[in-house]
Order: C-alpha cells, then structure tokens, then sequence
C-alpha cells in the first residue's frame, strides 16, 4: 500500500490510475477504523480496480466546542488494517496541505442540513461537504461509499454529487452493528464500559420504534412519545433528538407512508453517538 501526504501526488496518481482505464473506489474517513469502515472497503473491491482510503480529521467540521481535539487517532493501527484489506493507497494529507493559508471557498447548502444535526451542529455539513468536494476532486473517484450510519451526511453527499453534476457514483453501505447491538462508530472508543452499557438504550429505542410500526402505529406523535417514555424510563442518556422524517428530504411527516428514517442523537457522558433506522425499507434492523 502506497501512503500519499501531498495533494498534487495523490492527484497524478489518480490522473494516472485514469489514463489506464482503471476504475478508483473511494473511502474516505477520519481514521479511528473499524468494521464499519472496513465494509466499506469490501464494498469498494467489488465495483472498483483500485482503492483508496483517505484518513483527515477535517478540522472545519467541528464546532469550537466539540471533540476535535479528542477525535480519537489510532495511525499505526489503521495502517495495518489498510494492508489487510488490500487498499493501494492511503492518502494521508495534513490539515494545512488541505486548507492552505488564504482559504476562503465553503460549499452552502440549505434544506437537507437544516434540520437534525445540521439544527445542532451549525456549520458541520458545510465542512463535510466542503472536505469531500475537495477530496473527490483531489481522488478522481469513479465511486465513493457513505455509511449510512451518517445517514444525513449521505443524503447530503449524494445531493451534492447530483447538484452539482459530479461524475462520482456514491454508494450508500450498511450501517453496522456490534454483536449488542451499538452502531459502530470511532467515538465508541471513548466510551468507558459503564457508558457503553448505558449506550445500548440508543439501538433499544429505536428497534422499539420499529416494533411499534411493525405493528401497525404509523402516527409519528404516537411513535415519538412511546419511545421517548421508554428511553426516559430506562435511559441515563441526554437525547439531542430523537425524530422520525422523510427518508429522502429529512422534512417532518405525520404519518409514516414512503420511506422513514427514525434518527436519534445522544450523548452518553462526553461521547455524542448517533444512530438511526429505516422504515419501510427492506433488510433494515436493530
Ligand atoms: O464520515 C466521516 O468520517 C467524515 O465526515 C468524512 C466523510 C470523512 C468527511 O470528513
């Protein structure tokens, strides 16, 4: 595996991989790796020739007061996961070949980043997709695969691609789930074991949710206020949101008829964790 620092290089390099007809799969993160991550490399081998796996903790997506700081940063041992999944290259930029002095360009985005963590984190969405938009162009993808455990991101990505004519395809990929049942994230890291435990009431509302609608409550009133109770009840948890919305738009409904994302923020002690589930959509479970 190639590990690239410099934009300019990972751009010839991708001009290259271009030339030659070769197909480039796209996995971009913030390091911290884990399953999760990893399937979204398996998912690249299938539909891509070459891969690559980008690691940047983008410091333009973190609020003044958020865990930039303390975004856990485990290199060694995201490299040799890298290698075991045959990845051809990481690339490894630093925030200032990123951001050079005199940066003044930022992607505005409206409806989708409005609501959820967009309401909660101003200014979150527009260092994504800012930082991808910059990637995509400093990568050349063919294809770049989103977990949909960041379910809002992936439909702003995927908005984004479209608006503004990009030829990436973006492909959405399972959120994954430890054997309890906690969506994996790089932040659980942080989480001590008591929180962890406490955690769990996260993926418990939300497979709640979903019984409720399997049997029949499709009124969101209804499903939002039993879930609530319950996770008043069992939770030691501080709930940002927990919201049932269009899958598509994220615009509130009333009633669940096409597909739904149920979506809940929380923190447990310092760590915020997100979560969410679809319905009305096959192959969905907590
Ligand atoms: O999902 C993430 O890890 C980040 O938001 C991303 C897409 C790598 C942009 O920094």
């Amino acid at each position: 595996m190639q590990i690239i620092r410099s934009v300019q290089k990972m751009q010839a390099w991708a001009g290259e991989v271009r030339i030659q007809k070769q197909s480039v799969g796209f996995v971009p993160t913030m390091g911290a790796l884990h399953e999760g991550h990893l399937s979204l490399i398996r998912e690249a081998h299938k539909k891509a020739d070459k891969i690559v796996v980008s690691i940047f903790v983008n410091p333009t997506q973190f609020g003044p007061h958020e865990d930039f700081k303390n975004y856990p940063r485990t290199f060694e041992k995201d490299q040799k996961l890298l290698i075991q999944e045959k990845v051809d290259v990481l690339f490894y930029p630093d925030a200032h070949s990123m951001y050079e002095e005199g940066f003044q360009t930022n992607i505005v985005l409206t409806e989708l980043s409005k609501p959820l963590c967009g309401e909660l984190r101003p200014g979150h969405f527009e260092g994504v997709a800012t930082v991808v938009l910059k990637l995509f162009n400093i990568v050349k993808p063919h294809f770049a695969f989103f977990g949909k455990k960041d379910f809002q991101q992936f439909l702003i990505i995927e908005k984004m691609v479209e608006d503004l004519n990009l030829d990436i395809h973006v492909v959405p990929c399972a959120l994954i789930r430890d054997e309890d049942g906690l969506a994996l994230s790089s932040r659980n890291k942080r989480l001590s074991e008591e929180e962890r435990k406490r955690a769990l009431v996260i993926p418990r509302a939300l497979k709640m949710c979903q019984e409720f609608y399997q049997k029949g409550i499709k009124n969101v009133a209804q499903l939002q206020s039993k879930v609530l109770e319950f996770v008043d009840k069992e939770g030691d948890l501080n709930i940002q949101y927990f919201e049932i919305r269009d899958a598509k738009t994220l615009e509130s409904i009333e009633e669940i008829q096409k597909p739904t994302v149920c979506a809940i923020a929380a923190y447990v002690g310092n760590v915020r964790l997100i979560d969410n589930l679809l319905l009305g959509e096959k192959n969905d479970s907590v």
